[in-house]
């Protein structure tokens, strides 16, 4: 095995998804704790403490004391060398976290226990199979009131439409939440009070039919339960495949509770076996295999003024094949370019390091000039490879905005631009006019107020904002049409985004409906790629 395929095989790179509050923070910092990246619990988010999470760096977040971007954390497991895709929970900054998931190759979803799916968990597990990527379900805060495990897996079942293979199973919940039954090793792991995640739990060998050990362990009550569960189970649930969980159609559930520590080790040890090593991804051409000794990556995520102190802006890559070296000239594709990615460096949970060398599947961030988009591939000149674009989401609201001083113009140009390449907010304008007021189509309003915040803080430009009635975009697909002689309800608008693509935004579907019925041979998509 040569070093580049023994180093890509030990990588996973997985992101970590939920609705706010289920645990994902929780449970990050577990993982991170367990790989002993971090020597203390609450140093990934302190919401209430002083100490600032990784993913708070920007001046908002922390007012609010939300994550809004997402941050990337690597660390070393039982020879494994994980990278963590962190992405935010909070619905309004849902097209950071589409992207982020173009990044991974499995998803792990925390659901809380007591409250089953929820909105953000719906959303985000449409992305997640619209890529057929395999997804681990952790089922957190078993150490309160539950609901009826077998209903969380009808649920999951049922809106997911994905197979569900409990690898473990929980006994009781709440103030009677005995720990789990592992069914593959047939051994439980007892849950205390007194454990709080101190020390490590060993599991105690214990068959399902060994009635007096159960009784000893979890007692009789509890014992019989288990036993009709774990039978009904075996008999009736998907079997275990492993090319199914890969693909994403059966997912395996965990039962734990992050905050008392319990159930992660049980979790890393299979999720680590089952996940994949960093997978090919498809390029214009063809497939890229991560061991192809070309080093080849695309940005996923552009994100500006991390350090408040150092002006910068830095794009993250995701390494697809070969392996990076720092100081080595690569080709920027869509530039046509050599360049040389300059300050590499990856997130050691607390800390951003530089590094010299990083293998595909890992994640670097690199300081950018301003000259990458997302989407956008570099490689070696070897291997001239472009990967497919990430699609642009549609924006459902609008605003138009201009600076209040015009003395700020060029400020305000450039502030618009950058943030819309970083992929926060979509910029058109009405045809047959200059930057003069911009159009600003974002896919939550709080990133209206991460606009007008950074334009004033970091380029020293006030705006005037008015928001427009639109909610529904539309990109038009035919060539060569004449828009001004098409035939469009009055509250429709026609705009064109900044490489001259003509745009159609509606107030309503029923507006939308109307142009297609009235307009024949009109191609209307309502995504961009
Ligand atoms: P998120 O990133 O998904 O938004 O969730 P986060 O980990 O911040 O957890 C949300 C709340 O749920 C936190 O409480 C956290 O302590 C709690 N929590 C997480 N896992 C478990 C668990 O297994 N059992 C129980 N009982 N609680 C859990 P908080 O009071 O909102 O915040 P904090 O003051 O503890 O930070």
């Amino acid at each position: 095995m040569t070093e580049l395929q023994k180093e890509v095989s030990r990588r996973r790179t997985f992101a970590i998804i939920s609705h706010p509050d289920a645990g994902k923070t929780t449970l990050t910092e577990k993982f991170l704790l367990y790989g002993g990246a971090i020597q203390t619990a609450g140093s990934v988010k302190g919401k209430a403490t002083a100490r600032h999470a990784v993913s708070d760096w920007m001046e908002l977040e922390k007012q609010r004391g939300i994550s809004i971007t997402s941050s990337v954390m690597q660390f070393e497991y039982d020879g494994y060398c994980i990278n963590i895709l962190d992405t935010p929970g909070h619905q309004d900054f849902s097209e950071d976290t589409y992207r982020t998931l173009m990044a991974a190759d499995s998803v792990v979803m925390v659901i809380d226990a007591a409250k089953g799916i929820e909105a953000q968990t719906r959303k985000l597990f449409k992305v997640c199979a619209m890529r057929h990527i395999p997804i681990f379900t952790f089922i957190n805060k078993l150490d309160r009131e539950a609901r009826d495990p077998f209903e969380l897996l009808d649920q999951l079942e049922k809106e997911f439409g994905i197979g569900t293979y409990p690898v473990n199973w929980p006994i009781g919940c709440g103030v009677s939440f005995k720990g789990v039954f592992d069914r593959d090793k047939r051994e439980i792991l007892s849950f205390s009070e007194r454990h709080r995640g101190q020390e490590k739990i060993k599991p105690t060998p214990c068959d399902i039919t060994d009635i007096e050990k159960l009784d000893e362990l979890i007692g009789q009550y509890q014992r019989a339960e288990l036993v009709d569960q774990i039978e009904l189970l075996d008999g009736a649930s998907f079997e275990f495949d492993l090319d199914k969980v890969q693909k994403g159609e059966l997912t395996p559930v965990f039962f734990g509770s992050a905050l008392t520590n319990f159930g992660i080790e049980p979790f890393l040890e299979n999720f680590l076996k089952m996940t994949t090593a960093p997978l090919p991804r498809l390029s214009s051409e063809q497939e890229v295999s991560p061991f192809d000794e070309n080093f080849s990556a695309f940005a996923f995520k552009i994100q500006a003024n991390m350090n408040k102190n150092h002006r910068d802006r830095i794009t993250f890559f995701r390494i697809c094949s070969g392996k990076f070296e720092r100081g080595a000239d690569y080709f920027h594709v869509q530039q046509g370019k050599t360049v040389r990615l300059s300050q590499p460096q990856q997130m050691m949970a607390e800390e951003r390091q530089i590094i010299n060398e990083a293998y595909a599947g890992d994640i670097i961030g690199v300081f950018d000039p301003g000259i990458y988009s997302i989407g956008d591939t570099v490689c070696s000149a070897k291997n001239k490879v472009k990967f497919e674009g990430i699609p642009t989401f549609a924006p459902e609201h609008f605003s138009m905005i201009e600076q209040k001083d015009s003395l700020k113009r060029k400020q305000f140009v450039k502030g618009v631009e950058q943030i819309a390449q970083e992929g926060a907010i979509q910029i058109f304008h009405e045809p047959n006019t200059g930057m003069e007021r911009v159009i600003v189509g974002v896919v939550g309003v709080l990133q209206f107020e991460v606009l007008e915040h950074r334009l004033k803080n970091e380029y020293g430009v006030d705006i005037i904002r008015n928001d427009l009635p639109y909610s529904y975009i539309r990109w038009v697909k035919n060539k060569d049409i004449d828009i001004k002689r098409l035939n469009l309800t009055s509250d429709t608008k026609w705009v064109q985004d900044f490489k001259g693509n003509n745009i159609l935004i509606f107030t309503s579907e029923w507006n939308i409906n109307w142009a297609l019925d009235k307009n024949e041979g009109l191609i209307l998509e309502d995504f961009n790629k």
